[in-house]
């Protein structure tokens, strides 16, 4: 079944620069009002300034002023699905709590987490009270 979210994931990961992995990764990010982040992996000659599709869709939706968000659509072009690594999980954790997360490649979906399950003890703000 169609749907709209891993759709704008897959149209965002043709964008993806990634010359040094090939491999493209693509995700949409969904705000609580409705509104829909795209993001592409974003790769560097210097390999380690990297940025995954992932913290791009975050850091658009946050430049625009949005900091609610319900979902977000990771889609990668391999059997197996393509899950948020560390780094994005904490940056996904601060803005989005108990997100659910949807794995999909480029013909089907491949599984749905919540963010919680992938992120069971995070480090966040209440901790530095
Ligand atoms: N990558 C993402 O963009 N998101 C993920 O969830 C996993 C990895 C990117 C980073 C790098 O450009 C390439 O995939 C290989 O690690």
């Amino acid at each position: 079944m169609a749907n709209p979210l891993i759709d704008a994931a897959r149209t965002a990961r043709l964008n993806a620069f990634a010359p040094y992995s090939r491999f493209l990764v693509g995700a949409a990010l969904e705000a609580k009002d409705g509104r829909v982040f795209t993001g592409c992996n974003v790769e560097n000659a210097t390999y380690g300034l990297t940025v995954c599709a992932e913290r791009v869709a975050l850091f658009k939706a946050i430049s625009e002023g949005v900091r609610e968000f319900v979902r977000i659509a990771v889609v990668g072009d391999t059997a197996d699905p393509t899950p948020p690594c560390g780094a994005c999980r904490q940056l996904l954790w601060e803005f989005g709590g108990d997100l659910e997360i949807i794995l999909a490649n480029l013909t089907e979906e491949k599984g749905r987490h919540r963010l919680k399950e992938l992120f069971p003890l995070p480090f966040d703000s209440r901790l530095l009270s």
